[in-house]
């Protein structure tokens, strides 16, 4: 099953990012469907650790954009990013304490979040990024 499907609504069309955030929502993805197929919870562990560096690497490459752009939402955007990383944190630290892995946690406290950021507020810098250069 999948916890996030790739639309358009996702595109930001910045090609470097839409790739980023394709990549990241693909290991989710994968993540809930290991979990289906009954992996282990140090298995799955494996993969967040991944998907953890991957997000953190990605949201450092926003940062990195955003900063000599006087973005005027710098700040909230990286809040937003540090609240998502936190999420991600605080899920990988339930499955290890409880070694079960709930669905109904990976949507709420990863994948919605994520889902969520990439609608908005990474919109939101795609339309600056592109009247910047424009
Ligand atoms: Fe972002
Ligand atoms: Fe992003």
């Amino acid at each position: 099953m999948s916890v996030i499907d790739w639309d358009k609504r996702l595109s930001i069309g910045i090609q470097p990012i839409d790739e980023h955030h394709k990549n990241l929502i693909g290991q989710m993805n994968n993540i809930a469907l290991a979990a289906e197929l009954l992996a282990r919870p140090n298995d799955l562990a494996v993969l967040l650790r991944k998907l953890r560096t991957d997000m953190r690497a990605h949201f450092d490459y926003e940062e990195k954009l955003m900063d000599p752009l006087s973005y005027p939402q710098f700040k909230l955007h990286r809040n937003e990013h540090r609240r998502c990383e936190e999420m991600l944190a605080d899920f990988h630290d339930k499955l290890m304490a409880e070694r079960n892995f709930s669905l109904s946690s990976f949507l709420s406290y990863v994948a919605n979040p994520f889902n969520n950021h990439v609608a908005c507020s990474d919109q939101t810098l795609g339309d600056f990024i592109r009247r910047k250069s424009q």
